[in-house]
């Protein structure tokens, strides 16, 4: 019998963000291509000023104390300092967001904002490639932070949504989790509309 995603989707809390934010996912990854980012460096740093603004969003969640109680090397995992370094590599000035424009991100929805972070991890192989062959680029030049853990990306994120996955929520705090992958979707969404009409 074949399992479809949506059967699992009550059984943890990782498959029930996975299917809940699988339309937002596929739109972005849509418009982002639609950029065309890996056809030269400059469409590329448009979309390395998207990641910038995203992981500078969330820096802070790294060094939260209640959150780094609940998931395995959080602040190791913060990959702000390497997509900065990745817009410097390519002559950018990283981008920096205005007060106004950070997002408040409070208790639960924390997990849903890192969720999304950490899987954009998981997805980042096909992205390293593709910057490998058609930029030139590498983990040392450019797309540093598209880089896989040492360990490998699957184990890294096993590790990652099993503690997520074993964090004790009420059903409020459960929807909060849910809201925040949502809403962590939506910022990287109007960056890259922003990107696309320049007004970045
Ligand atoms: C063109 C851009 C993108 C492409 C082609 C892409 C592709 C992928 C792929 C192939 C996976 C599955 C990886 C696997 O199971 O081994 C994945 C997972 C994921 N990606 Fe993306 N991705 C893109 C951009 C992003 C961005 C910008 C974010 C968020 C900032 C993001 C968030 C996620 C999340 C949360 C998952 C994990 C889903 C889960 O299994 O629970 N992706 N992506």
């Amino acid at each position: 019998m074949t399992i479809h995603p949506a059967a699992t989707a009550a059984e943890s809390r990782t498959a029930r963000l996975r299917a809940e934010t699988h339309p937002t996912h596929e739109r972005l990854d849509g418009r982002i291509m639609s950029l065309k980012p890996f056809d030269d460096r400059n469409s590329y740093l448009r979309f390395l000023q998207i990641q910038c603004a995203f992981h500078a969003a969330i820096e802070t969640l790294y060094s939260d104390e209640w959150l780094a109680r609940l998931l395995p090397d959080l602040q190791e995992r913060c990959r702000l300092e390497q997509v900065r370094a990745d817009v410097t590599d390519l002559g950018g000035e990283p981008v920096r967001l205005a007060a106004a424009e950070m997002p408040v991100i409070e208790g639960a929805e924390a997990l849903g904002w890192l969720y999304v972070a950490e899987g954009s991890n998981l997805g980042a192989a096909f992205l390293l490639k593709a910057a490998r062959e058609q930029l030139g680029l590498s983990e040392e030049f450019g797309a540093r932070h598209l880089a896989g853990h040492p360990e490998g990306r699957g184990l890294q994120w096993r590790r990652f949504t099993a503690a997520l996955d074993a964090v004790e929520l009420g059903a409020e705090d459960d929807s909060l989790v849910i809201e925040g992958a949502h809403r962590a979707f939506e910022f990287v969404l109007s960056r890259v509309e922003a990107e696309a009409t320049g007004a970045a």
